[in-house]
């Protein structure tokens, strides 16, 4: 198999706190670096001056290297636009849910194709801004079939496919009670059964100050059924206001709880004592203007934290990692160090995964090319396009 050195690396980023080159920090930093890889998998990391003979390598001239973002919270699958809800927002009009049947109904109505290029292009724009791995959820179809079509979708993309059914209560069960009842049957019966072979994951918007949303019951029903289903459980909860979402993705094991913009202090209690991670979406505060969750606080009480994108047509049409950074910092009491490490390491780790956002012997070849000479550019140059997935171009034999 072909090995490529990437040398002249101006600064590393490894996310590996114990390599015997790195600074010792939780990055885990080397200055003059290089990187080798053979096919998808690193096989070496570590200072230039050692590294070790190669079929072909390529020199970078001083840029920083960072892990590939992992995007672990994305819903890429819809179709249809729903700018003119961002417009009034910023007039003043308040998030509610509501529109996220707006974009079922497109979703339903666009063929596979159309679907397919849809997703296609999103995850290739990911890509161009230096996302390596990235989850998509279902979502937009609300019934059997469409939810089921949504993630066979997914799955070109990605392993970490997610089922959403329980995003809102789809209109045509929203009449009473009883109707609302069936479709949480609906969820945990037949549209689990058509969905859980093409998912890893369950996610249920946990929110009673949506309407449309679910109650802590009611999601932990759906949590619980695709636990039994084999699926493993994440959830967005504690978005709109305080509520029960934290207490019950610690309570049913999940990996992450998303969104978590009001938290109290038992929630960062909880949530420190828990193996379950915090997963924070600045963009959608952003693009909803609603506070911004206190990443300060849960970082000092030991909280895990990761960042996302959140991409999607309703609260955060931004697939933009680096965007996410530069508000976490600006906003959001995270050191540059901090988001980039809950961008990467962090996300990882609310995926179960130690294969990604790590650059170690062993680790996917997912690396991430910076037009600069440091980590800190990220935050530094807000909006301008710095971050590159790294394509295999050896330049030298
Ligand atoms: O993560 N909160 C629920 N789901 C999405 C928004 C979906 C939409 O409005 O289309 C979110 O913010
Ligand atoms: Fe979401």
């Amino acid at each position: 198999m072909t090995s490529y050195a990437l040398v002249g690396i101006g600064q590393l980023v490894t996310n590996d706190p114990t390599h015997e080159d790195g600074d010792g920090s939780p990055l885990g930093l080397i200055d003059r670096a290089a990187v080798v890889v053979e096919g998808d998998r690193i096989v070496w990391a570590g200072a230039e001056s050692a590294v070790p003979d190669t079929d072909a390598r390529q020199d970078l001239d001083g840029a920083a290297v960072i892990p590939s973002f992992v995007d672990s919270h994305s819903h890429l699958v819809f179709a249809g636009d729903r700018s003119a809800e961002f417009a009034a927002r910023m007039t003043g009009e308040p998030y509610d849910g509501g529109g996220i049947a707006v974009s079922m109904a497109a979703t339903r109505a666009a063929d596979d194709d159309q679907l397919r290029r849809l997703v296609a292009a999103r995850v290739a724009e990911m890509r161009a801004q230096g996302t390596g791995v990235v989850e998509i959820k279902s979502g937009y179809g609300l019934d059997v079939a469409n939810e089921a079509r949504a993630l066979r979708i997914a799955g070109e993309f990605t392993e970490e496919t997610t089922f959403l059914g329980a995003h809102v209560v789809p209109p045509e069960f929203r009449g009473s009670d009883s109707a609302r009842a069936d479709y949480v049957d609906l969820v945990c019966g037949e549209m689990l059964a058509a969905c859980a072979p093409h998912a890893r994951w369950i996610d249920v918007f946990c929110e009673p100050h949506s309407a449309y949303a679910f109650t802590a019951e009611e999601s932990e029903r759906v949590l619980r059924a695709g636990l039994a289903a084999g699926l493993q459980a994440r959830v967005h909860g504690n978005q709109l206001g305080h509520g029960p979402g934290v207490q019950l993705a610690v309570q049913v094991g999940a990996a992450s709880v998303d969104h978590c913009t009001y938290l109290s202090d038992a929630d960062v209690e909880t949530l420190a004592g828990s193996s379950t991670v915090a997963t924070l979406l600045p963009g959608v505060e952003f693009s909803t203007r609603s506070p911004y969750p206190d990443a300060r606080r849960l970082l000092d009480a030991g909280v895990q934290v990761a960042l996302a994108s959140d991409c999607n047509p309703g609260t955060c049409y931004s697939s933009s990692i680096p965007f996410a950074i530069a508000v976490a910092v600006r906003d959001m009491g995270m050191t540059p160090a901090e988001a980039l490490h809950a961008a990467t390491r962090g996300a990882a780790k609310s995926l179960r995964r130690h294969d990604i956002g790590v650059i170690r012997e062993g680790a996917r070849a997912d690396l991430t090319v910076l037009d600069a000479p440091s980590y800190l550019h990220l935050p530094y140059r807000p909006g301008v396009p710095i971050a590159h997935s790294w394509l295999r171009e050896p330049v030298t034999g």
